[in-house]
């Protein structure tokens, strides 16, 4: 009541000609907000059911597709990539996909050169949606600018913009919306995907156009590559006899390191994603456990059209609430509401979990990751990174990079050329330390400058199973 009458009486400051999206978001707002006072918190841990046989197939086994089938099928596609975060914890004030991955290349560029590849090798058209935010747009329109002449159909449409609630009160913060107060609004996550698609218009588009599916990814994720075996399956599965997967998350094998992403369940007789917020207390051991949730999401999803538009129009997309803590500059305490677009799995027909090699999951998230993927570990062709076949064993390093290079600024500041890393094991750095040129690291390596110290690692080095801290020479 109290909050209805304050989201119109934020209506009322609209300018006229926002006043449609205004209206439009805050209905979104306000349906969010009644699910989150409805919701519950925890699942009943006592009603997981057991995964059904062929809930989540193995990659491997997928059926093989036709070669001569290849352009049919990639017509019926679009890729999405959501660009509605901020690098926010790797210190950058703008998009993600603005950082530069190799040879000056950002996610964007690398993203546009695999679909560029794609359909110059099979002579088709598969279009690419940018799902920004209100911050992210101007940077990702300048960084588009470039493309104007390469011929890939980019498309870019901006998320649902909510208003950031007081924690106490939870009463919108801003009080006329067209203030200006960029802190007052937030991106409601990707969950906000399917409508704010719907909402732009090009859901309906694509769908006139004869397009069926979408595969929606994280721009950060570098593994993300249109992957044939799968757009067959999600186009194809029908006719082998099973019902056409209207979803398909991938997942991948968790390790060690992924204990805090999403698995799926079965719950209620369908298939959902549980986040860890969702899990009761006395069960995070156990949701953390490798054995006994061996696989987690890696936000790789396929989505059918048509479905998609059925659940948005019918209002029957139900994705957990995620209650998101923050704390203002200005020392206020606001919570933003937010769902994952992998939530969305349990509202739609025949949806399954498919396996993939971890390859499919490369995301960046730290500077470590950058360091990774910016390093000789990593061959690049056509925008798509591979692990390098130099290396002689598949696995990654496992790299700890101290807070004096959590910037993506600081972390470059550190480093004259990025190390060889091609027989790294294991790398700790903490403190204040610097790389010069033509570093080579080898098995595990620890690099410990203590508070009030500086290592500087020559130009030419090489560091095999050593470690360095202060008071040793190398
Ligand atoms: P996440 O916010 O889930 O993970 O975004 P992240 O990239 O690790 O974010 P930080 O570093 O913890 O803040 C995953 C993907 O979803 C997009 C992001 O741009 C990223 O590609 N995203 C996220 C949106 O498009 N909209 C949102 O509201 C949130």
């Amino acid at each position: 009541g109290v909050l209805e009458h304050e989201l119109q009486r934020l209506l009322a400051t609209s300018a006229e000609a926002r006043l449609d999206l205004n209206r439009k978001e805050l209905s979104g707002f306000r349906n969010l907000f009644s699910r989150f006072l409805r919701a519950k918190t925890f699942v009943d841990w006592s009603k997981i059911q057991p995964l059904p046989e062929h809930a989540i197939q193995p990659y491997a086994q997928l059926p093989g597709y036709d070669k001569t089938a290849i352009a049919a099928m990639l017509s019926k596609l679009v890729v999405v990539k959501l660009n509605g975060g901020l690098g926010t914890s790797m210190g950058c004030k703008g998009p993600k996909s603005v950082i530069s991955v190799r040879n000056d290349l950002t996610f964007l560029d690398l993203t546009m050169q695999q679909i560029q590849t794609l359909n110059k090798t099979y002579d088709v058209d598969v279009p690419l949606v940018l799902m920004n935010s209100f911050n992210t747009d101007d940077d990702t329109q300048k960084l588009l600018k470039k493309y104007a002449n390469v011929k890939v159909a980019v498309h870019s449409f901006c998320q649902s913009r909510y208003p950031r609630i007081n924690k106490e009160t939870l009463m919108p913060i801003v009080s006329d919306i067209e203030s200006g107060d960029h802190e007052a609004w937030y991106p409601p996550g990707h969950g906000n995907f399917y409508e704010a698609f719907h909402n732009s218009g090009l859901l309906d588009k694509f769908i006139a156009e004869g397009k069926e599916y979408c595969f929606l990814s994280n721009i950060d994720n570098m593994g993300a590559t249109v992957d044939l075996s799968i757009l067959n399956f999600v186009l194809n599965a029908s006719s082998a006899g099973d019902a056409a997967p209207e979803f398909v998350m991938e997942v991948t094998d968790k390790t060690r390191a992924d204990v805090k992403g999403g698995t799926l369940i079965q719950y209620e007789n369908r298939l959902m994603l549980l986040e860890i917020a969702q899990v009761p207390k006395d069960y995070v051991d156990e949701f953390k456990s490798v054995s006994k949730f061996r696989i987690f999401n890696t936000n790789n999803l396929w989505v059918h059209l048509g479905a998609m538009k059925r659940n948005v129009e019918q209002q029957t997309l139900d994705m957990e609430v995620i209650v998101n803590p923050k704390h203002l500059d200005r020392g206020l305490d606001v919570i933003q509401l937010e769902t994952a677009a992998g939530a969305a799995i349990k509202n739609f027909k025949g949806a399954c979990g498919i396996n993939v090699p971890r390859s499919r999951f490369l995301p960046v998230k730290k500077t470590s990751d950058l360091l990774l993927l910016m390093s000789n570990l990593y061959d690049i062709d056509n925008g798509s990174l591979t692990l390098s076949g130099l290396r002689s064993f598949p696995t990654t390093p496992l790299v700890k990079l101290g807070s004096s290079f959590d910037k993506v600024k600081d972390f470059l500041g550190r480093f004259s050329g990025i190390p060889d890393l091609l027989e790294l094991d294991h790398l700790t750095v903490s403190g204040d330390v610097t790389f010069g040129k033509d570093v080579s690291l080898k098995g595990t390596v620890i690099i410990i400058a203590n508070h009030g110290e500086r290592i500087d690692i020559p130009p030419g080095s090489i560091l095999e199973n050593k470690i360095v801290s202060g008071n040793l020479r190398i």
